[in-house]
């Protein structure tokens, strides 16, 4: 039985293309696998706090130290995000562009889930990521074309930012879907089609993957947190 973290961040709740796509994902993946078990983070409507000094303080104190009810507070939310992340084999997240990167709900959620000790550890050449083994699908809508080669591409601090910080995290099969003209375009309904295409290819070769694994001629997916 594999864990799948399922986390949308649109702040459109109906009728979100993100939200669309990775449901269809999700629910897809359980037809397939229904032994498999969704873990569900939906970050608008609960919104993850950002970093403060409370975490910081009870992150880098040292053990023993007494800790306020506000540092202990802000402890225990960060803990239960990570426990919830290295639970995960793997990860669908529906993540909107927004101002040309992604949203600030998004980032507080990133920044409370990358902790040195837990996600990351410290190796010869510096810090290392520790989640190895995990498949990540992004699927990032977004009103406007960033594609590669076009006027727009770097533009986009999107793909290259969740690439680099999910990688420094350790994840090294990471399968990005833009969805270019997601809003209000005459392009929107065949560049939803065109991502549902994607995101089966992507299911398909996941559950491949998955099997050849147990077969034992494959690359396992273990999970740090079991
Ligand atoms: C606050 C905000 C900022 C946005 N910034 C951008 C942007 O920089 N580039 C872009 O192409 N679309 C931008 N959009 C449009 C969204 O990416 C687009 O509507 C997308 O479909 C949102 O995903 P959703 O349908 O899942 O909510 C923005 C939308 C919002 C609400």
């Amino acid at each position: 039985m594999k864990t799948l973290l399922h986390i949308d961040a649109s702040a459109n709740v109906a009728g979100s293309v993100s939200r669309r796509l990775s449901a269809g994902f999700i629910s897809d993946w359980l037809d397939a696998n229904p032994g498999d078990a969704v873990n569900y983070r939906d970050l608008n409507a609960e919104v993850v706090p950002v970093v403060t000094s409370h975490l910081l303080e009870a992150i880098y104190s040292p053990p023993g130290t007494y800790l306020s009810e506000k540092q202990r507070s802000a402890l225990s939310i960060s803990d239960a995000l990570v426990d919830e992340f290295l639970a995960a084999d793997m990860f669908v997240f529906g993540v909107p562009m927004y101002n040309f990167t992604i949203p600030g709900s998004f980032k507080a959620y990133i920044d409370q889930v990358v902790r040195v000790g837990r996600t990351m550890g410290r190796g010869e050449k510096g810090l290392e990521g520790l989640v190895k083994g995990r498949k990540m699908l992004i699927i990032s809508t977004r009103a406007g074309d960033y594609s590669k080669g076009g006027p727009r591409e770097d533009w986009d601090f999107h793909e290259p930012y969740l690439r680099k910080i999910f990688g420094w995290m350790g994840i090294q099969d990471i399968t990005y879907v833009p969805v270019m003209n997601s809003r209000n375009h005459a392009d929107q309904e065949k560049r939803v089609v065109e991502a549902e295409a994607l995101l089966r290819g992507t299911a398909d070769r996941w559950n491949a993957e998955i099997q050849a694994a147990k077969a034992g001629n494959g690359t396992a997916v273990p999970n740090l947190a079991a």
